[in-house]
């Protein structure tokens, strides 16, 4: 049936819908204009804010190192047992960068999908038109939209990407960052036509961070990407610079805060290394303290107990730990 219009329509009111050119023209916005504010950025992906950076001579000279890679156009990987301030020197550094930061943690379950994004939202859209009051069109329509994750962002706008205990993913899921780190081009592979490679931003920067290979659950990254790092091995911090984090992560009184230290590193010594006690232990023991209206020798132990039993984990150890304890505590804090 051919429709022959009568008489001249008239319409009044506005359209309602977009000219092919309008729809483009939007598109083609939404292309360069992130939809995201940073702020939501960063709080969509998590991102920590460290509050706290202490900065002694040995962080300064780590912090330095860092940052001379990333000029020099490297991303610097961080290695180092748990608890000794990997992340927090990472996200320090990202923030020194002046660009918003984005921020992604490894772990077995990570897929290539979480690095670049996808296609996940789904909109059903329907249209009746009734432009002309004895035809009815109705069309029903599924809209996929496309939805960045972390690295996709950081190469398109020139965002510092932290990628925390980047060993812990599975290396495939890593892949993707080969041609981002060698050729600046970030592939996505369920992309079609010229939106499948993006040309990495000139401001874009990425820094990792890795346990040390001997603790469970680290895979060895391929080769091939280790070789556009620049591995930075760290160590805990010397003595004095633990004290300083301790006290202004607690506000632990100097004598106080150097036992628990001097014990802490005690410890760290006489075990083996994925057991050895961080940083955070030692906050932790403080916290406990603090949070106690002065302690006896029992409950200085019970503390230490608590704190370390869970960051050195197996509890059928716990008992020779136990006595360790109760040693190390004699040699820090007397018998008295
Ligand atoms: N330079 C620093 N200034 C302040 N706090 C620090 C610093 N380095 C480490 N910390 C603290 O020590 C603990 C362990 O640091 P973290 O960065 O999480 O270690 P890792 O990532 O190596 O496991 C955290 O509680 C962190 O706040
Ligand atoms: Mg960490």
């Amino acid at each position: 049936m051919k429709y022959v219009p009568t008489h001249k329509r008239v319409v009044r009111g506005k359209r309602i819908h977009e000219t092919v050119e309008e729809r483009h023209s939007k598109l083609e916005l939404e292309k360069r204009t992130p939809e995201l504010s940073i702020e939501r950025v960063e709080a969509e992906f998590l991102v920590p804010t460290i509050e706290i950076f202490v900065e002694t001579e040995q962080v300064r000279r780590l912090k330095d190192r860092v940052k001379l890679w990333i000029k020099v156009g490297y991303p610097p990987h961080i290695v180092g047992p748990t608890g000794c301030g990997k992340t927090t020197l990472a996200m320090q550094v990202a923030r020194e960068l002046g660009r918003p930061t984005v921020w992604i943690n490894g772990d077995e379950q990570m897929t290539t999908t979480d690095l670049i994004g996808g296609y996940s939202e789904m909109e059903a859209e329907s249209v009746r038109d009734r432009f002309v009051h004895n035809v009815m069109l109705a069309k029903d329509r599924t809209k996929f939209t496309w939805v960045d994750n972390p690295l996709t962002l950081a190469c398109k706008y020139g965002y510092t990407l932290v990628y925390n205990e980047f060993s812990r993913a599975k290396p495939e899921a890593n892949n993707v960052l080969l041609s981002v780190l060698e050729e600046n081009i970030l592939e996505l592979p369920t992309m079609f036509g010229d939106e499948r490679y993006i040309k990495v931003h000139p401001d874009f920067t990425a820094i990792f961070t890795s346990n040390s290979i001997e603790y469970a659950g680290v895979h060895k990254p391929q080769d091939a990407l280790l070789d556009r790092m620049v591995d930075i091995y760290m160590d805990y911090y010397d003595f004095d610079t633990e004290v300083k984090i301790v006290q202004a992560h607690t506000g632990m009184p100097l004598q106080e805060a150097k036992k628990v230290v001097k014990a802490v590193r005690i410890l760290r010594e006489k075990l083996p290394e994925p057991h050895k006690p961080g940083t955070r232990a030692e906050i932790m023991i403080c916290q406990g303290l603090n949070a106690m209206d002065g302690y006896s020798k029992e409950d200085l132990e019970q503390i230490y107990m608590d704190i370390l039993a869970t960051k050195i984990g197996e509890p059928k150890e716990l008992l020779k730990k136990g006595g360790l304890i109760r040693e190390i505590l004699s040699e820090t804090y007397g018998d008295a």
